[in-house]
């Protein structure tokens, strides 16, 4: 073989999607994405992102304009089209419930096998619960056996493990490469697709289906577990004293441990890391292990913890100044000027789902702060949520006439504010580091006291 496989289409043009489609055609294959909103399909031609992503839409446009690159609403268009079709629609929260939606991923899976009529592989990329892989291959051999479409299509699973603000350099160029398969030419199909990554000595593990859909839950439940691991032994040295910073530093060099993702601060949030926790724990729970997957639980409780930690904080900052001693949150907070510095739920992003910055900004509004909120990218989404907050421009104006400032995502640019002229331009200068980021002794010896996470008060 070799060579055989050139067109690739993609379904699902969302943040997974649009990044899978655009690296394809960097890799040299055709590529047409496929959705079901004509409307974002347009935009997205044009290279205009409904999210931040650096050095996205330049790739898109870029192979919207070489040729290798299109989009469309209908699936009859790939489906006597494509060799390989991967599927990259979302796997959202069930509103009110811990399991994941599948209605998206049931959908892509029915339409393409209503629609392909040629030898084809579909290719699940979606974060899906244990056991999806199987039913969906059931699915599919019933309908294409009860259509009677020319052609014998296979399915396979790839997960995907890029990140939000890195996604281009995570997708060409993975840290590992996953996929379950059922057959050794599936495998051989998808060896073709990642050649050029696999030229480079990436990883390889090719698997059954159960086992490639858990390295991706598995591989998040365990970042999730490092952070609040970290979070955890942070409400020990608020209680007693210590410095969490250094206890990272020092648990980290021991390489069994590694000191990445053991940075202590107001928790994980995003689009991925709590929701994967929530449909790891419902999925355990159907398959009768409740008890094996209760620790993250915890990990979601201590997550959420940080964020009160860090209204306590402000209250007790606020509540010390009026004189009361144990004040009510309301009464400490009621006209207190509150620079919020970031919601996005982390650098280099614009995205507020599940963001730990955005939920304390919006807690202590609501217990009557007036909250002055910037974010270098993510202010539209924020206000598109909590509307009431009050929104501003830059940092400078956030900060000015503030009775206190917390520091919620670690931009750049806030690691790297002059703390002499937050000084200036605070009414009260002090500053709560809820990213555990800023120079403490520098910010003080400049007049602006910083409180961290983790630190005795
Ligand atoms: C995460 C995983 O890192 C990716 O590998 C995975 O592919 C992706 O989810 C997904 O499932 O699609 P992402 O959500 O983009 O990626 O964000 P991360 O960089 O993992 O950060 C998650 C959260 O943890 C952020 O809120 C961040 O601020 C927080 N965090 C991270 C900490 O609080 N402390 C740390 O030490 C590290």
């Amino acid at each position: 073989e070799g060579g055989g496989i050139v067109r690739i289409s993609v379904i699902g043009t969302g943040y997974l999607g649009a990044t899978h489609a655009a690296c394809m055609a960097e890799l040299g294959f055709e590529v047409i994405g496929v959705d079901i909103d004509p409307a974002k399909i347009e935009r997205l031609a044009r290279g205009e992102l409904p999210f931040h992503e650096p050095g996205l839409a330049e790739l898109i446009v870029k192979h919207v304009e070489s040729g290798r690159l299109r989009f469309t609403t209908d699936y009859a268009e790939v489906g006597g089209w494509a060799d390989v079709h991967f599927i990259g629609v979302g796997t959202p929260q069930r509103s009110g419930e811990h399991a994941a939606d599948m209605r998206y991923v049931d959908a892509a899976l029915t339409s393409l096998a209503e629609s392909i009529s040629k030898d084809a592989l579909i290719v699940g990329k979606s974060t899906v619960p244990v056991g999806t892989a199987d039913r969906l291959a059931g699915l599919l051999a019933q309908l294409r056996a009860a259509n009677g479409l020319p052609g014998t299509v296979e399915l396979a699973w790839n997960p995907e493990f890029l990140r939000e603000g890195f996604a281009v350099k995570d997708t060409l160029t993975p840290d590992r490469i996953v996929v379950g398969v059922a057959s050794e030419h599936a495998e051989q199909v998808l060896r073709e697709v990642y050649a050029a990554p696999l030229a480079a000595d990436t990883p390889w593990i090719a698997t059954d289906f159960p086992t490639a859909e858990l390295v991706k839950v598995a591989a998040n439940a365990f970042l999730a577990t490092k952070i609040s691991f970290i979070n955890a032994f942070s409400e020990i040295t608020e209680a007693v004293g210590g410095d969490i910073r250094t206890l990272a530093d020092a648990i980290g060099h021991d390489a069994r441990i590694g000191r990445r993702f053991l940075n202590a601060g107001v928790g994980f949030g995003g689009g991925c890391l709590p929701k994967d926790i929530r449909a790891l724990q419902a999925r355990a729970a159907e398959l009768g292990l409740t008890s094996t997957m209760r620790f993250l639980s915890e990990m979601d409780a201590i997550n959420l913890r940080r964020r009160e930690r860090v209204v306590d904080l402000a209250v007790d900052v606020l509540a010390a100044d009026a004189g009361h001693r144990r004040a009510a949150p309301v009464q400490a907070l009621q006209g207190a000027r509150i620079a919020i510095l970031g919601v996005a739920f982390k650098p280099d992003s614009d995205d507020v789902r599940d963001s730990p910055a955005l939920d304390v900004a919006n807690r202590l509004y609501t217990l009557g702060a007036d909250t002055a909120v910037y974010d270098p990218e993510a202010n539209a989404n924020a206000a598109a949520r909590f509307p009431r907050l009050d929104y501003v421009d830059s940092v400078e104006e956030a900060l000015r006439d503030a009775d206190l400032a917390i520091l919620l995502t670690e931009w750049r640019e806030f690691r790297e504010l002059d703390p002499a002229r937050v000084a200036e331009l605070m009414a009260t200068p002090r500053l709560i580091d809820g990213r555990n980021v800023l120079d403490r002794d520098a910010w003080a010896a400049a007049g602006v006291p910083v409180v961290g996470m983790g630190q005795k008060v």
